[in-house]
């Protein structure tokens, strides 16, 4: 049973333990999908943090998930980057996958980059397109993060969607990567997996505006969005629905269609970093 007063004090234990290893004055955090870990060892790193080590935080159980927080320097900014998620699929109740967003809100992070893999379900979309996430679909997730007592010092009961993902970073960003060719913009439709889509999903999803299918990211934007936190989003696409078939999708394909876009990502998350603060 969910003790919201418990959970506070849990996310109040995190929090203390990271400020006391240093990681303040944050003034971006970013999460980094499957296969996405690398892209944090290319930072001037200053701190490391375990999810182990940290007191309340759930394992990451996924191949390709790290589970470290690490604080980095970028351009005098203090970046933070989640060396993994935490996703439902693992069995992990929704307040446990939002945990780390509380604690970093509690930090004073005002700015989340988020990053994913995802199958592309538009027919303009190919492999290793990156799709700026400019909305998202939370109906199919079998539970909110929000139900439950609303955590007050948080945020409001009924949160507003309308700007989940902020227009204006997302303006600035495209202006900087006008060079980068296979940039699209689309809808994100988070599914509770663990297994990938049917021919019939997929068609059903097209159907209601879904460019793009993951397993993650959702809870996370919705947290943040509660807590006032600003919000950008890129799925990497790994996989392709042609006439809402994939013959071959399995985790592995993932995992590698991700690594080769891992240069192009980090070019992505430079440039989110440099305009928050340009
Ligand atoms: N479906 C769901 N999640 C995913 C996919 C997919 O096709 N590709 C990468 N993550």
């Amino acid at each position: 049973m969910f003790d919201k007063d418990q959970y506070l004090k849990e996310i109040k234990e995190s929090h203390d333990y990271l400020l006391e290893k240093g990681f303040k004055n944050i003034d971006i955090a970013i999460i980094l999908g499957s296969g996405l870990n690398e892209i944090a060892e290319d930072f001037e790193q200053l701190i490391v943090a375990n999810y182990s080590d940290i007191p309340n935080f759930a394992k990451t159980t996924v191949e390709g998930h790290k589970g470290r927080m690490i604080l980095c320097k970028y351009n005098r900014l203090n970046v933070l980057f989640m060396q993994g998620r935490f996703h439902y699929y693992e069995g992990y109740p929704m307040y446990r996958i939002v945990f780390p967003i509380r604690v970093l809100s509690l930090l004073g992070v005002r700015n989340l980059i988020v990053t994913n893999a995802a199958g592309g379900i538009n027919p303009n979309f190919n492999v290793g397109d990156i799709m700026i996430i400019t909305d998202h679909i939370a109906l199919f997730i079998p539970e909110n993060p929000l139900r439950g007592p609303n955590l007050d010092d948080f945020g409001t009961r009924f949160p507003n969607m309308q700007k989940a993902y902020d227009y204006q970073w997302i303006m600035r960003v495209k202006s900087k990567l006008t060079d980068i060719r296979n940039i699209k913009e689309g809808v994100y439709c988070m599914v509770p997996g663990p297994n990938y889509e049917t021919p019939a999903e997929v068609k059903m999803l097209r159907i209601i505006g879904a460019d793009a299918v993951g397993m993650s990211t959702v809870p996370e934007v919705i947290v943040a969005k509660h807590c006032n936190i600003k919000v950008i989003g890129f799925s990497i696409i790994t996989n392709i629905y042609r006439d809402f078939v994939e013959s071959s999708v399995t985790h592995k394909e993932v995992l590698e269609n991700t690594k080769k876009s891992l240069d192009i990502m980090k070019k992505i998350i430079q440039a989110s970093v440099e305009v928050v603060y340009g």
